[in-house]
């Protein structure tokens, strides 16, 4: 095992919150969330949404950075040097699901990187003429297209993670996440100053307590999960890098402020511009690819928007698939192996991986009634991020010394941690318990 004092770390507090809010800002951002809310009770929701956040996402991504930063390896080790073989299998876990994420979401990556070339070129043209849903579809299923597209996403993802903690990923994000805010913020004001634009702001946004219901709670906590990129080791490497010296509850704030406040900015960017122009509101693939581009084609400088459109895409995707790709690097890395090697070798295994669900969207590739590709998503999302982030809640509250968990929190002692106790008992109890409902709620195949 490598020597800690040589391990890599994160230069600055501001670098790993960056990376961190990059990790966890994603597609559940993007294309996710603002459906979920608009559907579920507008304001009503978001309101629900920052309570569970900040009682019990914060809580969790708590526990996952201090296990990071006292084990100080990658999450399979980490977690047995802190406490025993026993506990070895649930950072395994943790490192397996980031694979499989990796290996579908590099899929879907390459579809953004295919529409980001498209939309400087014929995008628009389709667009204007009805045409996104047959070229999507044609698109989608030409496996040896996606596989290419898929390829050259992971290329990207593997040269930031080539460089390092602080070469490739602290520094990629320092530059990505500013840029991701500023895409966002252009968008935004390209589309809340469309005509018709209240209409869409309404659908997201206006309050509806009649539509809370204990399937709200539910929605809301599987979102925050995901969205928080809880329960993957993601975030556990990320406090590995992170110095003894930094605040970690405060960077966990900051990251889960970041989190939130781009998943309901993503809203205001999506809704107004989809009511403006009389388009039918959705999540997921078929808002990205099949409805956007229409409204691009309707508005005056669409091709610019449509660039700037994709281009976050890309750098949501990218600051999540770095993340991804580490936690499996990072491990090869802590055994010793050449960064460049351990970047080649996790890249092209997780790559090959992904090819089943690159060609299952042409059909035929199912396990049971799911496409491989949603079937590998029901495997990580619905089964092993909520098991994996329960334990290492339950590990935090009972495994570990209280004392040396205080005296990590707070840099022994340097800094105040006020609600210590009450975060014991979130850890200990309410946080695994939510996540186990979550869990069983959210086993249907
Ligand atoms: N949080 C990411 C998003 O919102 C997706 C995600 C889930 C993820 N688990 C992860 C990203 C683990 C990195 C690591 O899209």
């Amino acid at each position: 095992m490598i020597d800690e004092n040589k391990r890599e770390s994160f230069g600055s507090r501001v670098g790993f919150v960056l990376a961190a809010a990059g990790s966890a800002v994603g597609l559940g951002n993007l294309w996710k969330f603002p459906y979920i809310a608009g559907k579920n009770g507008g304001a009503a929701f978001l309101f629900i949404y920052i309570v569970i956040i900040v009682c019990i996402g914060v809580t969790a991504m708590t526990a996952e950075v201090l296990i990071g930063r006292m084990g100080r390896l990658n999450a399979a080790d980490g977690f047995e040097k802190l406490g025993g073989k026993r506990w070895k299998p649930v950072g395994l876990a943790g490192i397996l699901c980031t694979f499989i994420i990796l290996s579908y979401y590099s899929v879907i990556g390459g579809w953004i990187v295919k529409y980001f070339f498209m939309s400087f070129t014929d995008l628009l043209e389709y667009a204007g003429a009805g045409k996104t849903g047959e070229i999507f579809g044609a698109f989608v299923s030409n496996p040896t297209e996606v596989i290419f597209y898929q390829g050259i996403f992971m290329l990207v993802t593997a040269i930031v993670v080539l460089f390092g903690i602080k070469g490739g990923i602290e520094r990629s994000c320092k530059i990505m996440m500013p840029m991701l805010f500023v895409a966002m913020l252009i968008l935004i004001l390209r589309a809340v100053t469309l005509p018709g634009a209240m209409a869409g702001i309404e659908f997201y946004l206006k309050p509806d307590f009649s539509k809370v219901t204990s399937e709200t709670w539910l929605a809301a906590l599987g979102q925050g999960f995901f969205s928080l990129s809880l329960g993957a080791g993601a975030i556990m490497i990320y406090g590995s890098y992170l110095p003894r010296t930094e605040n970690i509850i405060s960077s966990v704030k900051q990251i889960c402020f970041i989190d939130t406040a781009v998943a309901f900015l993503a809203g205001l960017m999506i809704f107004p511009a989809v009511f403006a122009f009389g388009a039918e509101p959705a999540a997921g693939p078929g808002l990205t690819f099949i409805t956007v581009p229409t409204l691009f084609a309707k508005m005056s400088g669409g091709v610019v928007f449509a660039v700037i459109f994709f281009l976050l895409f890309f750098v949501a995707a990218l600051t999540s698939s770095i993340s991804l790709l580490e936690c499996s690097t990072g491990y090869f890395v802590d055994h010793g192996m050449d960064r460049k090697m351990a970047t080649l070798i996790t890249a092209v295994l997780i790559f090959i991986t992904g090819i089943p669900s690159a060609c299952s969207l042409s059909g035929g590739l199912k396990i049971g009634s799911r496409d491989f590709i949603d079937a590998a998503g029901y495997l990580t999302d619905s089964i092993m991020m909520p098991l994996c982030s329960m334990f290492c809640c339950l590990f935090v509250g009972w495994a570990l010394n209280r004392e040396l968990v205080k005296r990590e929190a707070t840099n022994d002692g340097k800094i105040s941690f006020g609600l210590f106790d009450i975060w014991m008992i979130m850890v200990k109890v309410i946080a695994p318990a939510a996540i186990l409902v979550i869990f069983f709620t959210g086993l249907k195949w």
